[in-house]
């Protein structure tokens, strides 16, 4: 390379900059050391997402100067070396060709930094992905993703509990996670959904055919956000769940809870629906249903039929039970849900419904018809 004979090209205001940049790097840098993401920001309700937020903290603190000096430079050379007014149009800048020295430099510092991000998270990623015995579990645990809900099944539960996860504080835990659908109906058959706590710092898309085990331990009691982060359907934006972490005591109380409600025989209930509000029924059709149905004719489906002409259809007298479209045969449907050729839809509990709201929505789709 031949030495620069023109006046220095770095003038003392680009060192100026230089040392603002300094500055404002240097003061970022140290937010992201004393932020308190786990008070400030998002619990850190399990013990691995303590390590994740310092690996976090890791990328961020490397990331603050490059980019405070990579957007830095592009605004600095923008204004100091832009075309003046008296140049003509025609002037070109500075003949610049490489500096090998500063290329080696912004290599090599960005490769190591990839190199110690890759070795730190080599010795993270199998906290959360059990590797063989190295992570003994007290229990094992299944998650399983449904259009569009969480299903959970405990050891020794009979049935599954729907959206609503129990787990002890401080107890190891290995969750099975995968997505299912009780239909081999192609078109309406299992899809990708994902298991996200984002207090857990943990996120496992759940795969039809494909069980993917992850482990955690919680560390906060509290009830903590299920999301779905995994575009599946209409009704995506519906599916929620919770995390419920309690002490040991309460655990147990819950399970013991649990295993009597399963072993009760089923008692014959009918639910009254006298006194169904319709308002707040339409307010429950718009939360809970609309991710599946239309509030119109029967032709316009969204997972299942439109259900406006439900209480009066002369095409389709009947449910999807093959029972008359009666107020109680629907709050049957309701109560326990239904399999049809459009798929499945999940019973009262899953879709946290009570039995009042049975009724308001009895009484709604009532008064769609007209
Ligand atoms: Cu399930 Cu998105």
């Amino acid at each position: 390379m031949k030495p620069d004979t023109h006046q220095p090209l770095l003038d003392s205001g680009f060192w100026r900059a230089v040392i603002v940049m300094a500055v404002i790097s240097a003061v970022l840098m140290y937010i992201v050391v004393v932020y308190p993401i786990d008070r400030a920001f998002l619990p850190e309700a399990s013990v691995v997402s303590v390590p994740i937020d310092n690996l976090f903290k890791f990328s961020m603190f490397f990331s603050v100067p490059i980019l405070v000096y990579v957007n830095g430079f592009i605004i600095y050379f923008a204004l100091r070396y832009r075309r003046r007014p008296e140049e003509p149009i025609e002037a070109v800048g500075s003949p610049i060709h490489d500096h090998p020295a500063l290329e080696t430099t912004w290599t090599i510092i960005p490769g190591i930094l990839m190199i110690v991000l890759a070795v730190l998270s080599y010795y993270i990623i199998p906290m959360y992905y059990p590797t063989g015995q190295a992570t003994a579990s007290a229990v094992t645990m299944e998650a399983i993703g449904h259009k569009f809900y969480f299903e959970f099944r405990y050891p020794g539960l009979k049935q599954s509990v729907m959206n609503e996860m129990h787990l002890p504080i401080g107890v190891p835990v290995t969750l099975d996670i995968t997505s299912y659908e009780e239909t081999l109906d192609v078109k309406t058959g299992p899809v990708l959904h994902s298991f996200w706590v984002p207090e857990f710092r943990l996120k496992q898309d759940m795969i039809p055919g494909m069980v993917v085990p992850i482990h955690f331990t919680a560390r906060e009691i509290g009830t903590f956000r299920i999301v779905c982060a995994e575009f599946c359907g209409l009704g995506h934006s519906h599916m929620w769940g919770k995390v419920v972490v309690q002490s040991k005591t309460d655990f147990d109380k819950w399970y013991a809870q649990q295993q009597t409600e399963a072993a009760a025989p089923e008692a014959e209930r009918l639910i009254t629906l006298a006194g169904g509000d319709a308002s707040a029924g339409q307010g429950l059709f718009n939360a809970k249903c609309t991710a599946c149905h239309n509030a119109a004719p029967f032709a316009q489906t969204k997972v299942g039929p439109g259900l406006a002409d439900l209480f009066d259809d002369p095409e389709h007298p009947n449910l999807v039970t093959g029972k008359k479209a009666t107020p109680a045969n629907v709050a049957d449907v309701l109560e326990h849900g239904a399999h049809g050729s459009y798929g499945v839809m999940p019973n009262m509990h899953a879709n946290g419904l009570t039995d009042k709201d049975v009724a308001n929505l009895v009484a709604y789709l009532q008064t769609l018809h007209k």
